[in-house]
């Protein structure tokens, strides 16, 4: 297929709105019954990916057409990490207020970075709609919504061969994970997921150090988050009326259609210490099972991933679990895991996480036996999300979720280690990243120039999955062995439940 470029994005107006959809800022929304009705004859056989790009070709300054869905939250930021160097050509957001405002904010950007306002794209609630319209207007797509529905809206992607940029956790069911995987794969995509720490060039730092031997032999890692910064615990749905804004059958996207909840805070927390509302949407669906995963599936792929990466992409043989009280529906106030990771580039170890807080109190690890000085005790204290790789010699200590800038401890050793490195002892030998802090604006170069973004899905996926299986342990309260072959978990049946999404309500799985 020839590629369509274009530096002008059009205007996608429909002709003919229909009444109930009519867009506040007075753009088409029409109903994707309507839409379909008219273009049934171009229905049979749908997924034709007319545009897939030739990757690596005609390089120069190409812009290309995106479609960003889930427009607002991290969406936003996702769409300014593109929108400057290609055409935003669609918007896509259940939530109409919220579609607007991310429509807006995608204009002050430009102006505020002192472009002119881009033409407008094209707004849409559903993006089945979007793809039945305008498939062959889009040549990469933008995944930014709750978890549970990335997988949805990034297969019909995929199936109409459009380039993916997924947000993290890339599922929340592993199943669905490699399902996106091998879709992609097969349809030779340029893929990448939104964890920015694999962009960054600390993570790519505390690997080379720890290779070269900076602090001795890598004996153990300690992670930790103080996530959930949201209701989670055991929540009690309550009736309550939708907002007129939320298009609430399209947030449940391929979940089984339910009256509008909200939720009752657990007992024990304080209603006052809840800055983030009691309804799922938007940002507080996290915590269920449902639609988010919990402390974990939220900052998993970013404070793993540079444990994923320095361990050589393995995947646990092992994880035990305590935690909290959970239920059927919702993950735990707290948790903490060990991951019993196999021998590889270094001896086998245990990595721990630690998430939440206990009665008040952070759920962190204990601090690494090298960092003894008042700075160290002063950085751990004040990280609330962090990692620690302790080494016979020393420790890399990050006080972030990213590994954005690790450092060593104690401080002599760190010295040591910066003057190898001006000195050519210790070299850097890990690829960076074309478009550094943007996963993006990376995934885009990719698309233009060839190449792989660091986290497509041959990393991601696995990343992924590395951080879900925890999930399998903590939903089956009980210690998970992993058969990665069979993709089965091996010492219980009950884990096994949880790998896949148990239904998808029709009309949305592509
Ligand atoms: N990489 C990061 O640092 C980072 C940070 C925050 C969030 N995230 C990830 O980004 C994703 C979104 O998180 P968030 O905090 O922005 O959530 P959010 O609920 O605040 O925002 C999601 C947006 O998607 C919209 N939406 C929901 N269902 C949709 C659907 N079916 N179709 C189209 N739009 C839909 C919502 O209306 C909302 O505007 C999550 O996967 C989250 O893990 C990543």
């Amino acid at each position: 297929m020839t590629p369509q470029f274009r530096e002008k994005p059009r205007v996608y107006l429909d002709p003919k709105p229909q009444p109930n959809n009519t867009h506040p800022m007075g753009l088409n929304i029409i109903s994707r019954r309507h839409f379909l009705g008219r273009t049934a004859s171009l229905a049979a056989g749908a997924f034709t990916g007319p545009n897939l790009l030739l990757r690596g070709q005609d390089k120069a300054g190409k812009r290309l057409n995106l479609a960003v869905i889930g427009a607002n939250g991290k969406g936003q930021s996702d769409t300014q990490g593109v929108t400057l160097d290609h055409n935003i050509v669609a918007l896509v957001d259940v939530d109409s207020k919220r579609l607007d405002e991310a429509a807006k904010k995608r204009n002050k950007h430009h102006l505020d970075s002192g472009k002119e306002a881009p033409p407008a794209p094209k707004l849409y609630q559903d993006f089945r709609k979007m793809f039945d319209e305008m498939a062959n207007e889009i040549d990469g797509v933008i995944v930014s919504t709750p978890d549970h529905t990335h997988y949805v809206a990034a297969m019909h992607a995929i199936k109409h061969k459009k380039h993916v940029c997924v947000q993290k956790p890339l599922c929340n069911r592993i199943s669905e994970v490699r399902d996106m995987h091998s879709a992609a794969k097969a349809a030779n995509l340029v893929t990448n997921m939104g964890n920015q720490g694999r962009t960054m060039e600390g993570q790519r730092l505390a690997k080379e150090w720890i290779e070269q031997g900076a602090i001795g032999t890598l004996k153990e890692i300690r992670l930790w988050t103080n996530r959930p910064i949201w209701p989670q615990g055991p929540l009690v749905k309550k009736a309550a009326e939708c907002p007129p804004e939320l298009n609430w059958d399209l947030w449940l996207s391929s979940e089984a259609n339910e009256p509008y909840f909200e939720f009752e805070l657990p007992s024990g927390m304080d209603p006052k210490k809840n800055k983030r509302g009691n309804s799922v949407h938007p940002f507080t669906w996290r915590g269920w099972w449902q639609f988010g995963s919990g402390a974990l599936g939220d900052m998993g792929c970013h404070i793993m991933d540079a444990t994923f990466s320095i361990l050589g992409q393995l995947i646990p043989e092992q994880i035990d679990v305590t935690s909290s009280p959970i239920s059927d529906t919702c993950a735990p106030v707290w948790s903490d895991l060990i991951y019993h990771m196999p021998a590889g580039k270094h001896a086998a170890l245990k990595v721990s996480w630690k998430d939440g807080s206990k009665n008040g109190v952070a759920n962190k690890p204990e601090i690494s036996p090298h960092m003894t000085s008042e700075l160290a005790k002063k950085a751990f204290e004040k990280a609330s999300s962090g990692m620690m790789f302790i080494g016979t010699e020393g420790t890399v200590f990050e006080g972030e979720a990213y590994c954005s800038s690790p450092v060593i401890y104690n401080e002599e050793r760190y010295t040591q280690v910066r003057l190898d490195m001006k000195a050519g002892k210790i070299v850097k030998t890990e690829a960076r990243s074309a478009v550094p802090n943007n996963p993006q604006g990376e995934w885009a170069h990719h698309i233009v120039n060839g190449g792989l973004p660091a986290s497509n899905f041959d990393y991601s996926a696995p990343l992924t999955e590395f951080v879900l299986l925890g999930n399998l342990a903590v939903r089956a309260q009980q210690s998970v062995q992993w058969d990665k072959q069979n993709m089965k978990v091996t010492n219980a049946e009950a884990p096994n439940k949880f790998i896949s999404r148990p239904a998808y309500r029709d009309g949305w799985k592509a």
